[in-house]
């Protein structure tokens, strides 16, 4: 393959964190090195599926499937190595090198540039007719008196579309936009003669960029009051909101430096914040949090802060968010804007500092999420207090690590007076009804290997774990390993992928397993998954060799032993040579362990 397509792959897989990949199928907690859960590939109850972020790979204890994060894509979605790839990489928006993209895939990017390249001349258009044209008068003196001046209006990228029906058409039309793509862009609507016209009219115009900082649509807020507020860009293929996030190109940078981000519900609130230097805000533009966005943003930050209207609505928005936001491995804190204020609202009358405080005394997700079930049930009495508990049981139960849990309950059991042991109680057995759904059907469910492992076997696992870490050792054992070989075909074959990859540090195993076969991947995150003993290296590789090679000599005694055992009984002379033979073994034996 091309060094083209190698800096492809090595962008995804650096890029590609196995325990955020795998988190979207399996739910992991982390205990020691690990995270672990229950295994995807097949049925049971009780976690024994690992993932090791350091050496990022995975392993299951139960059914030995294992491998590297490509791996796990291809059997989860039972697709090829390109297709895993090329899902990852549109997960983590690394782009895909034009010779690897199928037709589809090329089609598809191309209609997405035209819709791109179409989007920013309107935008430029709108931008124009704000700064440059008397129409655009009333819309800055609008733009105005919201606080809103120049630098924001140049950073957004914000305009004006006119009263007219077919000025932007028009003006595109000139720039050689044809109907069709003004219409795919949604910036026009067909009309029932057939003939295009300006869907938006006389709003100010917000460009809706994806997180490349590409044009993908817009918002049209009317001017003042009237209805509908905003109009937006219709939902597509290229414009879907469960993908993007208001105000995101501009903020990431900010985002990634504080890893933190602010979401708000509107645009005007992120507009006004950014305006009031809080950098790091985005707008969900009104729609629920999606996973997507969740996704999106736990690349670039560890903590979301939700700044969600404080009505009955905007409080339960925030409870939904926060369940989904936890689900992605987020930290979640709620802020509570005073007063019923919108974010915009208040930094324009409190300032920027009173906003900071509010965000200080943002409440950790959970704990918002808890107060809002308290607060919606009657617990007052007994049969409010268990709906209470087993409403908060899914919450509890996302908590990423017991300790947490416990504390949570301790304080519930307190303000709801009751008995702390019952509300865990509950919480167990929530905690087991969980886990044994929680196999995704669906999947293929591969033999269960159940081979007991001999002492050589386990020598030869226990060399080789050494020789990851000290493969320029592999060469010093080529002697001894040429001469009894590896009683596994797959230790054999890492072996080989060990010595011939001449590596001179300690061995990435995801490079590794390229070379090799899937099964024999899957052996190879066996033994690395498991804790490689503290010790001389040398001294561990001498006792594992010595202990394969007793393993070999022991088999060839046997067999020459048998031999001479046959040659006796039918009265052949050649007995004489297998009994020799079988003493020599036997004191090499000896010898191994004289010295
Ligand atoms: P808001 O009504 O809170 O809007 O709706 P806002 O951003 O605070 O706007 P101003 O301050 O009144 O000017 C929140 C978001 O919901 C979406 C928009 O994304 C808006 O920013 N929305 C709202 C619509 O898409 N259409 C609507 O008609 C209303
Ligand atoms: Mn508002």
């Amino acid at each position: 393959m091309s060094a083209d397509f190698d800096d492809f792959k090595e962008q995804v897989r650096s890029s590609a964190d196995i325990v955020d990949v795998i988190s979207g199928y399996v739910a992991l907690k982390k205990r020691g090195h690990n995270f672990w859960g229950c295994c995807p590939f097949h049925g049971e109850k009780t976690p024994s599926f690992a993932v090791n972020p350091e050496k990022n790979m995975f392993y299951c204890f139960g059914c030995h499937e294992g491998g590297d994060v490509f791996k796990f894509i291809m059997k989860a979605e039972n697709c090829g190595f390109l297709e895993a790839l090329k899902l990852l990489a549109n997960k983590y928006n690394i782009p895909i090198p034009e010779t690897h993209k199928n037709a589809q895939e090329l089609a598809r990017e191309k209609q997405l540039q035209e819709v791109v390249a179409t989007n920013e001349l309107a935008a430029r258009y709108f931008q124009a007719c704000l700064l440059r044209t008397e129409h655009g008068k009333p819309a800055l003196a609008y733009l105005a008196s919201r606080g809103i001046g120049q630098e924001i209006i140049e950073s957004f990228s914000l305009g004006f579309a006119l009263d007219s029906y077919t000025a932007l058409v028009n003006n595109l039309g000139r720039h050689n936009c044809t109907p069709a793509q003004l219409v795919k862009a949604g910036l026009a609507l067909t009309g029932k003669n057939g003939g295009i016209y300006d869907k938006f009219r006389r709003r100010v115009m917000i460009p809706i960029r994806d997180i490349r900082g590409r044009v993908v649509g817009f918002g049209g807020r009317v001017l003042g009051e009237g209805q509908p507020k905003y109009m937006n860009t219709g939902e597509t293929s290229f414009f879907n909101k469960r993908y993007l996030l208001f105000g995101l190109d501009i903020a990431r940078q900010e985002v990634r430096k504080t890893q933190q981000v602010l979401i708000v519900e509107g645009y005007m609130d992120a507009i006004s914040l950014h305006a009031a230097g809080i950098k790091n805000a985005v707008a969900s533009m009104g729609t629920a949090f999606a996973v997507e966005q969740a996704r999106l943003l736990k690349r670039m930050a560890l903590e979301v802060i939700f700044c969600y209207d404080s009505d009955a609505a905007g409080r339960r928005a925030a409870v939904r968010a926060t369940t989904i936001a936890r689900e992605a491995g987020l930290r979640v804190r709620i802020a509570t804007v005073p007063q019923g204020k919108d974010p915009d609202e208040y930094i324009r009358q409190h300032g920027r500092e009173a906003f900071l405080k509010v965000i200080e005394g943002a409440v950790e997700g959970i704990d918002f999420q808890i107060n809002e079930t308290i607060s919606e049930n009657n617990v007052s009495n007994l049969a409010g207090k268990v709906e209470t508990v087993s409403n908060l049981l899914p919450f509890l139960l996302q908590c990423k690590n017991d300790i947490e849990v416990v504390e949570h309950i301790r304080k519930l059991a307190q303000r709801l007076v009751i008995d702390e042991g019952l509300i865990m109680e509950e919480y167990r057995k929530a905690a087991r009804k969980r886990s044994g759904q929680q196999n995704m059907p669906g999947l293929p469910v591969p033999g269960v290997r159940t081979t007991t492992t001999t002492v050589e076997q386990q020598a030869e696992e226990l060399l080789l774990a050494v020789l990851l870490e000290h493969p320029e050792m592999a060469v010093n054992c080529l002697e001894i390993v040429e001469k009894v070989g590896f009683v596994i075909q797959a230790h054999q074959q890492l072996f080989t992928a060990l010595v011939q990859g001449n590596y001179s540090e300690q061995v990435n195993a995801s490079q590794l397993t390229e070379h090799l076969d899937d099964g024999v991947a899957s052996v190879l995150a066996g033994i690395m998954a498991k804790q490689t003993p503290a010790g001389d290296a040398g001294r561990m590789i001498e006792d594992c060799l010595r202990q394969m090679q007793r393993g070999f000599l022991e088999k060839a005694y046997e067999q020459h032993c048998q031999l001479a055992a046959q040659y006796e009984q039918a009265g052949d002379a050649r007995c004489m040579s297998e009994l020799a033979e079988s003493q020599r073994i036997k004191n090499e034996i000896k010898k191994l362990y004289s010295n």
